[in-house]
């Protein structure tokens, strides 16, 4: 063979090997535009606050910033928009903001107000173009774009009135068209968009440009998806109330600005976070039109970030540290990818799946399956107070004491029941002295006939028992004639709060009395922050937290659940958390406090990962229909409650599914199988 044949051959696999590459090269830049159109350029695939990590391969389309939570991340932005309003002031220039509501901004707003009174920022040259506006809508309504930006930002900085633009939604209809040409024309004779700020809809919306929407489209009047009025109809009270329309600018109008930020909290946002950065660009998720923009960021928090390769999966993305969470969250997911029990997993199986670092480590498969199926067999107890006279060195909690002062915390006042009613059961039938503490009153979220319905009662009770009350029957006067002409924009007057408020009170200890604990163990804090009447609640106050300590500090218990929402991070669910956080970290040094333990239990929509649970509390088919009769006694929140939200199931319903869903996981990953389950992660303070 001549010589140049034999080397040719001889380089054989080094050929194939480099066509290899090149071939993955070539189909990751059709597939992947972003190694293409954004190289990895600093800090795009980092996460900012906390450890940051360059990440060895991307599947993000959009630079993406991920903080640790909400504040961290609105803090950078709103340092970005003041820098930009100083440059722009330097240059004597105006400074020209798009601006979003929602909730996802207003922490934004917060700093800003906050950079303007500490740090002297002026908003003489800002002027600012609201996204979108409901239609119609009076702009002194309760819910209207304008009075929010007022109260969230407008009236707390020196902008000047004629500098800020919110689409008029008292527009007549017919002259709709020509007010959204205007607003176009209007944001032109500035120059265009300096920033935008955008939110995002559980759908993708960014304004209310609804899927379906073009990448062409400029302001105009659009209708509102199911799923955008259902997550409004938190602010109007019911999807009947809620507008059908909106006037949005376009997303031919959003593309236009030098520069876009999008935001997004909780882990409600996830699935569409993931689709908008590592999907392909369509018109089913309005927000993957960004990734056409050259000068887009998205600024999110860790909860929103879960679905992104690089958190749920982060070994496809780089080399990780493999620690025993990273560990079961791997083998978890290969487990469930597969649809193989753990103990089934093979050494193939760990190679083809990008997780053979982590085989290479233990040396074969069949150990780490061992060692994280033991893990997850040793999370579940029927003893959630611990097992007494039991060995407890594999189980979740102490065995001592084998009486255990239990204290619930239940941010709404049927938490308690659908998050954590078979384990609250538990406890009460094992002898602990359980005390639950009810946190808000919940009164917003009772119907106002119902109200009416309880009032009325009280005065033909009266009437009965011959009890001589004319103020019962002004009260019921009062308010059934105040509830007769109240109106969409108005809150209730403190009678008629009250009165709801005493609804969810009993239909609480109603559901005591069914798990069988005295109901002088009921605690009915009334945390002030709740008590606005509206959606909007104040921040957490020290009475807040103060009325959370005094109760900690009076039963001093062994154990402490509360809630450990994530999914919405603005939510009654997290104020409740950080006042329990706070006053854990002010008692923390007292003595009672060595021997407590904090399990955080999660809300009505989500369930802990399952390679977070710490604790799985199972549940027969009689238990999972008992903790369905204890959910029935809140009669209030039954059938079709006021701020539903976007999910149309009842509360049961839900509880029902996520606790069967919980099971079905342990039971696909070939541990028991169980009819239902509640899980519990935690918090070591
Ligand atoms: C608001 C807007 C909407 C919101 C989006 C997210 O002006 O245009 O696109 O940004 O619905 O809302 P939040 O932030 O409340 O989750």
């Amino acid at each position: 063979m001549p010589e140049f044949l034999e080397k040719f051959c001889g380089a054989l696999p080094e050929i194939s090997q480099l066509y290899h590459i090149i071939f993955s090269a070539l189909v990751r830049m059709i597939t992947e535009p972003s190694h293409l159109d954004n190289p990895i350029s600093e800090g795009l695939n980092n996460r900012v606050a906390g450890e940051p990590v360059q990440a060895a391969i991307t599947y993000e389309k959009i630079p993406t910033h991920i903080y640790a939570d909400a504040k961290d991340a609105s803090r950078a932005v709103a340092r970005e928009i003041a820098d930009l309003i100083r440059e722009k002031q330097g240059a004597g220039k105006p400074c020209v903001l798009g601006l979003a509501t929602g909730s996802s901004p207003k922490t934004v707003y917060a700093e800003l107000i906050r950079i303007h009174r500490e740090e002297g920022l002026s908003f003489r040259n800002v002027v600012t173009f609201n996204l979108d506006e409901y239609y119609p809508m009076e702009p002194d309504s309760l819910q209207s774009y304008v009075r929010f930006m007022k109260e969230q930002l407008f009236d707390h900085v020196d902008i000047p009135e004629g500098n800020y633009n919110i689409p008029d939604g008292t527009v007549r209809v017919d002259k709709v068209a020509d007010f959204c040409r205007a607003y176009e024309a209007r944001i032109e004779s500035y120059g265009g968009l300096d920033f935008q700020l955008l939110g995002i809809g559980g759908n993708g919306h960014i304004g209310f440009n609804e899927p379906g929407s073009l990448i062409n489209s400029h302001t105009r009047l659009m209708m509102l998806d199911h799923s955008t009025r259902a997550a409004a109809s938190m602010d109007f009270g019911s999807l009947a109330r809620t507008p059908r329309k909106a006037i949005t600018m376009g997303v031919a109008s959003i593309l236009a600005a030098k520069r876009v930020v999008l935001l997004a909290w909780g882990e409600r946002k996830a699935p569409v976070i993931r689709g908008a950065v590592e999907g392909t660009v369509t018109e089913h998720n309005p927000a993957s039109y960004l990734q056409t923009h050259p000068n887009a960021l998205f600024v999110i928090d860790e909860a929103a970030a879960s679905e992104l390769t690089r958190m749920k999966t982060p070994w496809l993305v780089d080399q990780v540290v493999w620690d025993n969470k990273m560990i079961k969250k791997a083998v978890t997911h290969l487990s469930l990818t597969l649809g193989k029990p753990i103990l089934k997993l093979t050494d193939r199986d760990y190679n083809d799946n990008g997780v053979s670092d982590l085989l290479a480590q233990y040396g074969q498969a069949y150990d780490i399956n061992i060692d994280v199926f033991n893990q997850l067999q040793h999370t579940i107890t029927g003893w959630p107070g611990g097992k007494p006279n039991a060995d407890d060195t594999n189980r979740p909690e102490r065995a001592l004491p084998a009486q255990k002062r239990c204290l619930i915390f239940s941010p709404h006042p049927d938490d308690d029941i659908i998050s954590m009613g078979g384990t609250f059961q538990r406890l009460a039938d094992q002898g602990h002295e359980v005390h639950v503490a009810y946190q808000t009153s919940g009164n917003i979220a009772v119907a106002d006939d119902e109200a009416l319905r309880f009032a009325d009662y009280v005065v033909d009770f009266n009437d009965k028992f011959g009890i001589d009350s004319p103020e019962a029957t002004r009260i019921f006067r009062d308010a059934a004639a105040f509830l007769r002409t109240k109106k969409d924009s108005e809150m209730d007057t403190d009678e008629v709060r009250y009165i709801k408020g005493l609804i969810r009170k009993g239909e609480a200890k109603s559901t005591c009395r069914f798990v069988g604990i005295p109901v002088d163990n009921a605690h009915f804090l009334n945390m002030p922050f709740y008590e606005t009447g509206k959606v909007e609640k104040k921040p957490l106050s020290e009475e807040d937290i103060k009325v959370v300590m005094n109760l900690i500090e009076e039963v001093k218990p062994h154990q402490i659940y509360a809630a450990g929402d994530l999914a919405d991070p603005h939510g009654t669910h997290k104020v409740c958390l950080d006042a329990i956080i706070e006053a854990v970290r002010r008692l923390k040094h007292k003595n009672f406090m060595k021997d407590c333990w904090v399990w955080l239990y999660r809300g009505a929509w989500a369930e802990w990962d399952i390679h977070e649970i710490e604790m799985a509390v199972p549940m027969s088919p009689d238990q999972v229909m008992r903790k369905r009769l204890g959910i029935f006694k809140h009669q209030s929140q039954k059938d079709g409650v006021v701020y539903q939200g976007t999910d149309s199931r009842e509360f049961w319903q839900r509880a029902e599914e996520r606790n069967r869903a919980t099971a079905g996981l342990y039971d696909r990953l070939g541990l028991a199988e169980y009819e239902a389950m509640e899980a519990f992660v935690r918090w070591k303070f």
